[in-house]
């Protein structure tokens, strides 16, 4: 069985207009979740899928959206958004059949239930519950979209649900003050234990922060600049979304550790095509996918076209590197340009992937080696005007230093397995996400993270609040080190016996790879390897004429693999900002 290539039109995403009838000083959304018919490709029968809807800002209108995914919101570098967020989805979940309520409930193994509940009150008579994250954003704590601040369609709300004045209770209402770089940054579900399934089902999309500088570049604009979100999903004869509904193992009779898709999507369509004109285009691509990793060229197998990097998931590069391949883990973005006037009038390129699942190993899921095509087939509508990617005048990058940072903390990423060597729990420093927290950063300082990845998979890492850099990487006795900790961990943690990551390491520490540098807030923890990266802690300022924006210390923030199984059961731990 296979979809046919390339039939379908790539869908442009809707972009969200802003009501600005209130408050001229700021753009406030009303975004609402839905369950919509939605066809994945011609061929596929009209399915229902989930996603956001944005209100029209006159009230007459229907609200806007695609059936899946969401409306691009498009903030102005230092000017408020608000979004009241709506969940109108049915009470019970479209992907009900893959719900393990082994990853909230006691397990067999496991220290007793905290009071409230193993995962602080989790219901169990509930399939749909919901949160949004703006990944990437310097978001005050009340607007961070926690995953225990969850609220469902009928108004129940999780222990650590907050909202700005106003909400109605199926409703979470956020302030963003975008006073970060111009960059593309994106908002999904993040509620506790159903991320995959949320994401999965089509609750995420693109939110995209401009500035004067950025526009002054010369970049490709208008329609020349196209926004792609690359997932992965597979499908059910009948058209509609299939996730694994079989664990691996008895602990978790339904989780799976990962799901690979077997058929690409892009903006809500499998195997999608875009006519474009012979000249320059700016692509902003984000991997929204679960679990799978993307090694992408344009071309086909033979040739690659040459495309120019200018930008990662915390803005733009100091340089356009000039490249044939890129790797993006789940949740990374890439900026780049890409002049399709080098290809033949009436030419094709296809974007090609030959990442393997899981990443790096393999073996795990099936290939995907083509993903969309760009077919130059339009007439050029009049001379390009846009800068020549080498010369344009991108702002210098400025390094964080580690001999700044005042504090390094070691982040130790295990998986515990059972006898068949299946995954039980995905951890960071052995704990579970409803322990509580013992990461007090203090605000204003700069910390070096060292993700020391004891497992067999690299682990895409992202930190709530901050924008870092990566430092280096190192190798390290992993073996060994494992086998050290897992003792420290049974002996309770005694503070005078615990492993010296000095003593494991092994040669010297690499620095990353050009088209890795840069601001960004997710990274690849390579297995065998201590990863780090280097970030200053400054608390998200309140936003301007916004009640409830204002900060109460300690605040709340997480950090937690990007791979969304993993997330779902525990590679994920708070950490507090303090003054
Ligand atoms: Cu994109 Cu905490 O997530
Ligand atoms: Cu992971």
């Amino acid at each position: 069985r296979g979809l046919r290539k390339y039939v379908d039109p790539l869908p442009r995403l809707p972009v969200a207009v802003p009501d600005t009838s209130g408050h001229p000083d700021r753009d406030s959304y009303v975004l609402t979740m839905r369950e919509r018919p939605w066809r994945f490709h011609a061929d596929l029968a009209t399915t229902v899928a989930w996603g956001y809807w944005v209100s029209d800002p006159s009230g007459r209108g229907r609200p806007a959206g695609l059936g899946c995914l969401g409306p691009v919101l498009v903030a102005r570098r230092g000017r408020p958004s608000i979004v009241r967020y709506r969940n109108e989805l049915p009470t019970r979940h479209l992907l009900h059949r893959s719900i393990d309520q082994s990853l909230w409930r006691q397990l067999p193994g496991v220290p007793a239930d905290p009071p409230g509940g193993r995962h602080m009150g989790m219901p169990s008579d509930l399939t749909v519950w919901n949160v949004v994250h703006l990944h990437g954003g310097w978001s005050p704590p009340q607007s961070d979209g926690n995953p225990a601040a969850w609220f469902t369609p009928k108004g129940r709300h999780g222990p650590l649900y907050k909202t700005l004045p106003g909400a109605a209770p199926n409703e979470a209402i956020y302030a963003y003050g975008n006073r970060q770089r111009a960059t593309m940054l994106w908002y999904h579900d993040h509620a506790m234990d159903l991320t995959r399934l949320n994401n999965y089902a089509g609750l995420s999309g693109l939110y995209v922060i401009r500035d004067d500088a950025e526009e002054a570049l010369g970049l490709p604009r208008g329609r020349f600049e196209v926004h792609l979100v690359l997932q992965d999903r597979t499908f059910n004869p009948d058209g509609s979304l299939s996730y694994p509904v079989k664990g691996v193992n008895a602990y978790h009779p339904i989780w799976s550790p990962e799901c690979f898709g077997d058929t690409p999507v892009v903006n809500g369509k499998a195997y999608p095509f875009l006519a474009v004109e012979p000249r320059r285009y700016r692509l902003r691509v984000l991997n929204g996918s679960n679990s799978r990793f993307y090694h992408l060229w344009l071309g086909d197998e033979r040739t690659r076209l040459p495309f120019w990097l200018i930008g990662i998931g915390g803005g733009l590069r100091g340089d356009a590197l000039r490249t044939t391949t890129l790797l993006m883990a789940p949740a990374d973005r890439v900026d780049i340009v890409v002049d399709f006037s080098a290809v033949p009038r009436g030419g094709t390129v296809t974007l090609m992937n030959d990442a393997p699942a899981p990443f790096p190993a393999g073996g795990g899921g099936p290939a995907i080696p083509q993903i969309m095509q760009f077919r130059v087939t339009e007439p050029l509508s009049r001379r390009d005007p846009t800068t020549p990617p080498e010369r344009l005048n991108l702002p210098p990058l400025e390094r964080l230093r580690p001999d700044s940072a005042t504090y390094w903390r070691e982040r130790v990423l295990t998986e515990t397995t059972d006898r068949h060597d299946n995954p039980v729990h995905l951890q960071i420093n052995g704990r579970f996400f409803f322990e509580p927290v013992d990461d007090f950063v203090r605000a204003d300082s700069t910390e070096v993270w060292e993700y020391i990845n004891t497992t067999g998979d690299a682990h895409p890492m992202h930190v709530h609040l901050v924008q870092f850099q990566i430092h280096n990487r190192q190798k390290f006795e992993a073996d060994r080190y494992r086998a050290d900790y897992g003792r420290w961990l049974a002996a309770g943690r005694p503070t005078d016996r615990k492993p010296q990551l000095a003593r494991y390491l092994v040669g010297p520490p690499v620095p990353p790879e050009p088209e890795q540098q840069g601001w960004r807030d997710s990274f690849i923890a390579y297995p065998g390897m201590v990863n780090r990266i280097i970030a200053r802690y400054t608390m998200a300022p309140p936003v301007p004429g916004i009640d409830g924006t204002g900060t109460t210390f300690p605040a709340d923030y997480i950090h937690h693999c990007h791979i969304l199984e993993h997330e779902d059961n525990d590679m994920m731990r708070p950490w507090q900002l303090i003054r």
